[in-house]
């Protein structure tokens, strides 16, 4: 089977976009004290980036997610395989994800983190995809807004591959 790969998102369309997201949060959490936690693997090409073009310091973590269900039907039977290591209580985070699609993992994510008390909780997604969303989850800093399709590049990955290209496209089968 021949996978066709067409172009989304160009390197420079990127770089612009994680540009003015790290300027949105970097003037939100002006004198915060701001904990960034990434969602593991997908997010560590996106979280490098922004990190680098924040302009306040920040203290950064990562969770790491596995599902129950057997497939690739996600049914929010979530689990935490890596947990976060940061003390956040009283402390402002920001988890980072590279994509939002049926919201379950941020769902999860948000009610995981409230055991740590942390004095706030927003999401920031480099792709919001919307067509297949289940449960609504706020996400306060969007990236790109994506309808549909199946998406690699940039971190995102089909099957652990093309994690690696500096561009996003859609994955055509
Ligand atoms: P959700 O729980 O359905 O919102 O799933 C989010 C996770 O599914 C993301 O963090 C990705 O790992 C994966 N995912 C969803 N859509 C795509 C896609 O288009 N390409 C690659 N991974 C995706
Ligand atoms: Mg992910």
């Amino acid at each position: 089977m021949a996978e066709e790969l067409v172009p989304v998102l160009s390197r420079s369309e990127i770089a612009d976009t994680v540009k003015s997201l790290a300027q949105r949060i970097s003037k939100d959490y002006s004198g915060k004290d701001l904990c960034v936690i990434g969602v593991l693997n997908g997010v560590f090409v996106f979280l490098a980036d922004l990190v680098r073009e924040l302009t306040v310091s920040v203290r950064v973590d990562f969770i790491r997610l596995a599902s129950y269900d057997s497939g690739n039907v996600s049914s929010g039977n979530i689990r935490a395989t890596k947990e976060i290591e940061l003390d956040i209580k009283d402390r402002d985070v920001l988890v980072i994800e590279d994509i939002v699609d049926s919201g379950l993992t941020v769902d999860f994510l948000l009610r995981y983190l409230e055991q740590f008390q942390p004095k706030s909780v927003k999401v920031c997604a480099f792709i919001d995809k919307t067509e297949r969303r289940e449960v609504e989850v706020p996400v306060d800093y969007v990236g790109h807004v994506v309808e549909e399709g199946f998406l690699v590049g940039y971190g995102l990955d089909y099957d652990q591959r093309y994690r690696e290209l500096p561009e996003i496209y859609h994955l055509k089968p």
